[in-house]
């Protein structure tokens, strides 16, 4: 079997995946890396072989001449989709990084792309593989649980004042602009995952954090955190947020039954079981149960993934990007699972705009549903040029005295 050639557009997180892929040789081989700081990036000497690029357009057209079977997408959060048909429309496969896209239009365009040209397409979102989420929907799936009715996904990822200040490269870098429901796969992806389960309406609200509004010379996205309430299609209800600046470092995760609960985050080590008394199988000696996942009972797979970035999680995306390129066998994470998250994101933000009201979101597979929402761009985000954002990448708030200043200040 030939080895899958791909190239990587986007070399800082695009970077980490470089390296993956370089370790596995047998399998995958990284002919082309673009980024337009390659020379400022490490993944430029990863692997020599690699033919490198600051410009897409002569990265894809090279790819077209020498064979590039699949793009790696890991640029600009909110440039993914319009990236995505280009390649596909050359011929190519791609993952992409989250989000799928960044307005609904772009929603519908990407899900047309797929249709038209036959091309398969991912999303590597990655948080549902690490091992102690892996174990999560090992229990659901078992039906420990009963029937499920609620879950929740929180994404916390932080960062102190430098961080805030300079992870925003530039007036108009993506990070700046990042409106707090935005970053939601790595939240609501798990849920769908261990719950087999599809988003059908949202309704979300976003808080100010006094912590953030004092970077507000360069960064425009001032609410700390954002929670989504969704209605699913297996009749539960999933509460989700998208990258939250909560007091807490660390992701966490719930699936709860009316027979039993699991939750796991960096709190706990492994995954916590609970019954009521009254549903306590009888060999169990509490009604708290803490489960350390067994890599020798999870299969070879897991057992390699588990050192790997994010828990786990990264292996299980290039695993997926070899099995769905080379071998046909469908990953989760399709384009209809990847738009329904972006969409929930985008209607979340439209919720918080509005006090909570409750949006449906699409069903991207039918076309009268596509034909509802093909004309809307509204964005947050502003172009690289600087032409303006058509919708606010915080809530409104009232100036109010600040209780936290900036670290620089305390
Ligand atoms: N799944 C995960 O765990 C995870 C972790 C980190 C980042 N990500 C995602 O990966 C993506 C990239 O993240 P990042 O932190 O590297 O973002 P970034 O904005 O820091 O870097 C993007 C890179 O793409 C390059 N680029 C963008 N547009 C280009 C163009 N037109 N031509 C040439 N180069 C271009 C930039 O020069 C930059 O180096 C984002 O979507 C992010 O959400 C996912």
């Amino acid at each position: 079997m030939s080895t899958l050639k791909v190239g990587v557009f986007g070399g800082r997180r695009g970077g980490n995946y470089v390296s993956m892929m370089a370790s596995r040789p047998e399998d995958i081989e990284v002919v082309a890396i673009c980024d337009r700081d390659i020379e400022k990036l490490k993944c430029k000497d990863i692997v020599p072989a690699a033919k490198l690029f600051t410009d897409f357009d002569e990265f894809l057209a090279w790819g077209k001449d020498n064979g590039m079977q699949a793009v790696f997408l890991a640029n600009y959060f909110h440039q993914h989709a319009p990236f995505a048909i280009r390649c596909m429309e050359a011929g190519m496969d791609v993952v992409s990084e989250c989000t799928s896209a960044s307005t609904l239009k772009e929603c519908v365009e990407l899900v047309e792309c797929v249709e038209r040209t036959g091309r398969k397409y991912m999303i590597a979102e990655n948080y549902p593989f690490s091992t102690k989420n892996l174990e999560m929907k090992r229990i659901v799936d078992s039906g420990a649980l009963g029937s499920v009715m609620y879950a929740e996904g929180e994404y916390n990822h932080g960062g102190p004042g430098a961080s805030v200040r300079n992870e925003a490269q530039g007036e108009f870098h993506w990070r700046a602009w990042l409106a707090r429901t935005y970053y939601n796969t790595h939240a609501l992806g798990p849920l769908m995952y261990m719950t087999n389960s599809m988003p059908l309406y949202v309704s979300a609200r976003a808080a100010h954090s006094d912590y953030l509004y004092s970077y507000r010379d360069v960064r425009h996205n001032y609410d700390g955190t954002a929670y989504m309430f969704c209605e699913m299609d297996n009749g539960m209800i999933a509460r989700c947020t998208g990258c939250t600046a909560a007091a807490s470092d660390y992701s966490r995760y719930r699936v709860v039954g009316d027979n039993a609960s699991i939750e796991c985050g960096g709190y706990t080590e492994g995954v916590r079981m609970m019954w009521h008394s009254y549903t306590k199988p009888e060999e169990e000696e509490s009604t708290i149960k803490h489960i350390i996942p067994d890599l020798a009972t999870m299969g070879e797979k897991a057992e390699k993934a588990a050192s790997s970035g994010h828990g786990g999680a990264d292996w299980w995306i290039v695993d997926n990007m070899i099995e769905y390129f080379v071998n046909g066998q469908k990953p989760f994470f399709d384009v209809y699972r990847g738009v329904a998250m972006s969409a929930v994101a985008i209607l979340g933000w439209k919720s918080c705009l509005n006090h909570g009201e409750n949006f449906k979101v699409p069903n991207f597979r039918s076309l009268k549903e596509r034909n509802a929402v093909r004309d809307d761009d509204l964005t947050p985000f502003p172009g690289e040029n600087g032409e303006p954002n058509t919708i606010p990448s915080s809530v409104p708030f009232s100036d109010r005295p600040l209780v936290r200043k900036p670290e620089a200040e305390e």
